[in-house]
């Protein structure tokens, strides 16, 4: 199901023209689709359906408060990893007992933060970060509900960069100590170890890692059982892929399965923190043709978005599909372009040898699958302000995020006195 498609030769986000937005809002421009996040909610939360399941929606995915709350508006809770994501997640909604608190390194304020907030669970990933937790909750006269967040040694199979879950990589505790931190952290004040976590990485296309790691929790989960620990949640983590090019998804059907069978017998509630799978494909990132330039050997079309507005083709090589909003021609001629941006680096490459249509300078592309980790990992490098975001749904859209000016920009930065006002 795709909420982008083609209507009378133009392309639409639901039944709003792409070309309208730009038009009204400025390129470059995130423009995400109420109803494909809807639709992935829907479908991963009717695979876990006789499952004591949460679908825990991970912020850093896409962070924007509208769409954190048209999860939250479907009973999604939130996956975060720092304050400010748990910000925005009570900001847009999410009930605190929903939220699961990630991430290796949450400083003594965050956790604060975070037990006054009456978080769900602490995802906790080493030994020292559990004594922290103790030692601030006593202090707080609070308990923190925890899962032990471990590394089973399973390689994802993805990038390099975004596999998590071997055991060279700074995630979770080895396997060889779980069973002893979670003994000592049974017996700390201030602390109610409840379960166990596991998160092995991202844009995962196969389920076999998935069935690996799931089988070392399971099992991990009922030797704590038989040795009279309370285990009542298994925190399964994100991972899940999507297409971006042409891959083959995995089946939802058979991920459920298999966590149903990594569980079975345990009576726990499973928890899944899906990211890119709810918005990765629920995106565009919109942008408009500045110059067609012709080099030696291959032609430049030079577009208004950059590697500042989405990183991920050259911070991964990542595979982003690229189309025109207007419909080209039949029969218009196919050929190879570099699309580029305008920062100064040859890095600022969004495709190499991408098949287009001709296209000419002031048209608009669409640069697609950029819901997930787009906005959110843009930055104002080149002192570029930073891309606004656009929410449609159905024949509305809402700027859920406007570009910021310029001079907000420069009122960030202080002149100290030696240099005059
Ligand atoms: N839970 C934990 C603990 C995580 O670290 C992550 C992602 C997720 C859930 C959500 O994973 P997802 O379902 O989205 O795969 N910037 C990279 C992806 C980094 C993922 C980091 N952790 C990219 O653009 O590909």
């Amino acid at each position: 199901m795709t909420a982008f498609t083609y209507r009378e030769g133009a392309l639409h986000a639901e039944d709003v023209a792409l070309a309208r937005i730009a038009a009204e809002v400025g390129t470059p421009v995130y423009v995400y689709a109420t109803s494909a996040m809807e639709a992935q909610y829907d479908a991963l939360v009717g695979a876990l359906a006789g499952l004591d399941a949460l679908v825990c929606y991970a912020v850093k995915a896409n962070s924007n408060l509208a769409v954190i709350r048209t999860f939250a508006r479907r009973g999604a809770g939130a996956d975060v990893v720092s304050e400010g994501e748990l910000r925005r997640a009570l900001a847009a909604g999410v009930p605190a007992s929903k939220i699961i608190f990630s991430g290796i390194g949450k400083t003594e304020a965050e956790m604060e933060f975070a037990l006054r907030a009456g978080i769900g669970q602490f995802n906790v990933e080493s030994e020292p970060e559990m004594i922290a937790l103790s030692r601030i909750a006593t202090r707080l006269g609070l308990v923190a509900t925890v899962a032990l967040r471990i590394n089973p040694d399973v390689d994802a199979g993805s990038h390099a960069k975004i596999t998590t879950g071997r055991k060279e990589n700074k995630f979770g505790i080895d396997l060889a100590h779980a069973a002893d931190v979670f003994r000592r952290g049974a017996a700390l004040p201030g602390l109610a170890v409840r379960g166990l976590a596991v998160h092995i990485g991202s844009q995962l296309l196969d389920v076999a890692p998935f069935r690996a790691a799931f089988d070392v929790v399971g099992t991990l989960a009922r030797a704590l059982r038989n040795g009279g620990h309370p285990i009542d949640r298994l925190d399964f983590g994100g991972g899940i892929g999507i297409t971006y090019r042409d891959e083959p998804l995995p089946d939802l059907a058979l991920y459920a399965a298999i966590a149903r069978e990594a569980a079975d017998g345990l009576g726990c509630r499973l928890v899944f923190e899906p990211g890119r799978f709810l918005v990765g494909n629920a995106g565009v990132l919109l942008t408009r043709v500045l110059y067609v330039k012709d080099g030696v050997s291959q032609r430049f079309v030079i577009v208004d978005a950059a590697m500042n507005d989405l990183i991920r083709p050259t911070l991964y090589d990542a595979y982003h599909g690229i189309d025109p909003v207007l419909a080209p021609a039949p029969g218009a001629p196919l050929d190879p372009v570099d699309v580029v941006g305008p920062v100064c680096e040859t890095g600022d490459l969004f495709a190499a040898q991408h098949v287009l249509p001709p296209v000419a300078a002031g048209a608009l592309l669409v640069i697609r699958s950029a819901g997930a980790y787009g906005a959110v990992m843009a930055s104002e490098y080149n002192s570029r302000p930073l891309v606004p975001e656009v929410l449609v749904k159905g024949g509305h859209y809402a700027v859920v995020r406007p570009r910021p000016t310029y001079e907000s920009m420069l009122g960030l930065d202080r002149m100290p006195d030696w240099l005059g006002p």
